[in-house]
């Protein structure tokens, strides 16, 4: 495909603003460039964005959040608006994470309502959906993840689709070391096109990034992107080591 590829280091609740200082100074070290046609960012968590942000000024890479808030301001205690991820440098936020849909509840209208907020402040989602071990197991993970990006993309309006992306995790591939192989990436990546062809049209679907994350590393991310509905990456427990991170950076 044309589409650029993305990919995008999700950090998790990992590293003190110390730590954070330093994995960003080795990451702007590791990638002085990156490949043409791949786009990197970091999510680190929300106490680390302006550091990360002055450390990353002369790399070629891109500061997102990892959760936001979809009001404006006033009193929602311990949340984080748009306009305060953009003051800190973020242009993208990951959205929907399934940890934050188990731990913290967070439902596939909470997940549109963020992706409508982001947008409107020019921030890009990264909207993450996919399915438990169990729907996996009883055969119903492409209808469950079609389900999830039909409720999660209501109502959205996509002016750009570069500025709109999607990551399908199967949680049981996250930070288990078991991943799906490429095939099941296809399999599923490949029906969450085909509904967004569905919901926004051809054009705007065929712009549209849609990474896959789960266990992903240097040794396997080449087989992921080479399947034609696999645009990148949403990298865990890879993204903490500067050198795997650069190393799935330079294979994209
Ligand atoms: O957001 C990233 C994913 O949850 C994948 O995490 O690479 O540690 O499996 P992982």
């Amino acid at each position: 495909s044309n589409r650029t590829r993305l990919i995008a280091g999700n950090w998790k609740m990992n590293n003190d603003v110390a730590g954070a200082a330093k994995l960003a100074d080795e990451l702007a070290c590791a990638l002085p460039e990156v490949p043409e046609g791949v786009e990197v960012v970091v999510c680190p968590p929300a106490v680390d964005l302006t550091t990360v942000n002055d450390r990353i000024q002369a790399a070629p890479i891109a500061l997102g959040g990892q959760n936001v808030y979809w009001e404006a301001s006033g009193a929602y205690t311990g949340e984080t608006s748009c306009d305060m991820l953009k003051s800190a440098g973020a242009t993208y936020c990951i959205i929907g994470h399934s940890e934050r849909r188990d731990y913290f509840h967070e439902t596939d209208e909470d997940v549109n309502r963020k992706a409508k907020a982001l947008m409107a402040a020019g921030i890009t989602p990264i909207s993450c959906c996919g399915e438990s071990l169990e729907v996996r197991e009883a055969g119903k993970h492409v209808e469950f993840v079609v389900d999830q990006i039909k409720k999660d993309t209501e109502g959205l309006e996509i002016a750009d689709p570069s500025k709109y992306v999607i990551a399908y995790e199967p949680i049981w591939a996250i930070g288990t070391g078991k991943t799906a192989t490429a095939d099941d990436a296809q399999e599923v990546c490949g029906a969450i096109r085909a509904t967004l062809v569905d919901v926004f049209g051809a054009e705007t679907a065929a712009g549209i990034r849609v990474l896959y994350g789960g266990s992903a590393k240097p040794g396997n991310i080449a087989g992921f992107l080479e399947k034609e509905d696999v645009d990148g990456a949403l990298v865990g427990g890879a993204s903490l080591k500067a050198a795997d991170f650069a190393a799935m950076v330079e294979k994209a």
